[in-house]
């Protein structure tokens, strides 16, 4: 793993500004967070760098204005959020630069914390304006980034300002890059692949960056069905990408001659109509889907298959869900390999880490998502860091 600086490095920051780039991009209802995860993540690194007497200058994104200022997504919504984690009052700041925030920083006290408007309001952000991040830099002493989840982007608040101030990792940012690296950089082997999710022509990059990582690539959710397609097996009118049966061939052959095992399911659970317990619901053999019926999730006996491969591997990586797991009873392959994963993980046999999109969703609704070794909050990021990409939020930490 390339090594970055940490908290650690930081000597005594008494009275010092630190420029804190948090991934505050929440979903939301009815003006407040429905998840906080996010928060919770950075809310370490935030306290101990107020605890530690610096004034703390939170620097985030929310939603996509495209360089003007939007009413709807100003950080101002996500204030109340971020005081309920912390436990803390914090400032509310209308802008990134200027003498706004200088005078802002004059009633700060050491310790205290406030939060800049949206950076995105601001052309210079995703334009990784030189000028733009100065004009920022201007104000702090130090730069962490703490955002993981923004670290694919290579804007001025997640890389442009590393080039202006000594930059460190927080402690959310480095829990990442340390988990990251135990299940791809340098992991223990045998190392097992689940991904999942509906189509393969979102995760195409990502198979083929992990068949020559990885020992055993597990394929569920729709995109499995492209892949048993082009092993020739008819899948009725389940969900299925036939234009890329060649690019799913391709990619199993990728995985043959680089000694890694690609598992597809040879049962699956299909259903005449997609709905919660539908009357036409059945268990088969992949040979046997019906021309009328849809392939909703992945069988008993290939999840039971599917738990013995895991127990032979030392390390898991997870994206996307088995099955269509939103709807029963098609969650059952999801939650019983999560479960299976998660029972290896707690007995010490596994180290398990999973990210991406629906991926924590799946998890959570499987109950495990406390047991895993880590879950990451990143959905992009995950999924560019799984494509083997060098994410540019990280490479600018890098010493
Ligand atoms: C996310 O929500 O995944 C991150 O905050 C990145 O947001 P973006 O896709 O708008 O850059």
């Amino acid at each position: 793993m390339s090594s970055f600086k940490t908290l650690d490095d930081l000597g005594d920051i008494k009275g010092k500004v630190a420029l804190v780039r948090v991934d505050l991009n929440l979903p939301m209802k009815d003006g407040s967070a429905t998840d906080v995860t996010r928060v919770e993540a950075v809310k370490p690194t935030i306290l101990e760098l107020a605890e530690k007497g610096t004034k703390v200058l939170l620097l985030a994104h929310f939603g996509r204005p495209k360089g003007m200022r939007h009413s709807t997504m100003s950080t101002s919504f996500v204030q109340g959020d971020v005081e309920e984690v912390l436990g803390k009052e914090i400032m509310f700041i209308p802008e990134v630069m200027g003498p706004v925030v200088e005078q802002s920083i004059g009633i700060l006290s050491d310790g205290d914390i406030g939060l800049l408007d949206n950076v995105r309001f601001w052309p210079g952000e995703e334009a990784n304006d030189p000028d733009f991040a100065k004009g920022i830099a201007a104000h702090g002493d130090f730069y962490v980034n703490d955002a993981f989840s923004a670290a694919h982007r290579a804007h001025a608040s997640t890389e442009g300002l590393a080039h202006h101030l000594p930059a460190y990792a927080g402690r959310a940012m480095e829990a990442e890059l340390k988990a990251l690296d135990a299940a791809l950089g340098t992991p223990e082997q045998p190392v097992a692949a689940v991904v999942g999710g509906a189509k393969v022509s979102t995760k195409l990059d990502v198979l083929e960056n992990l068949v020559g990582k990885v020992q055993h690539l597990i394929i569920g959710g729709g995109m499995a069905n492209t892949f048993l397609a082009a092993r020739g097996v008819d899948v009725g009118k389940s969900l299925c990408e036939h234009e890329l049966t060649a690019t799913a061939n391709r990619i199993m052959d990728q995985a043959d001659h680089a000694g890694c095992i690609v598992h597809l399911p040879y049962d699956v659970v299909v259903a005449k109509e997609f709905a919660a317990n539908p009357a036409s619901l059945r268990t088969c053999n992949v040979h046997e889907v019906a021309d009328d019926e849809m392939i909703l999730d992945v069988g008993p006996q290939a999840v039971e298959a599917l738990g013995d491969v895991l127990k032979t591997c030392k390390t898991l990586v997870w994206n996307g869900p088995m099955g269509a797991f939103e709807t029963e009873p098609f969650d059952a392959a999801t939650v019983s390999l999560a479960k299976t994963a998660a029972a290896l993980t707690e007995a010490g046999a596994l180290t398990s880490v999973a990210g991406g999109g629906d991926t924590v969703a799946a998890l959570a609704h499987a109950g495990v998502k406390d047991d895993f070794t880590f879950v990451s909050t990143a959905g992009g990021a995950f999924l560019e860091w799984m494509e083997g990409k060098a994410l540019p939020g990280v490479a600018a930490l890098t010493v």
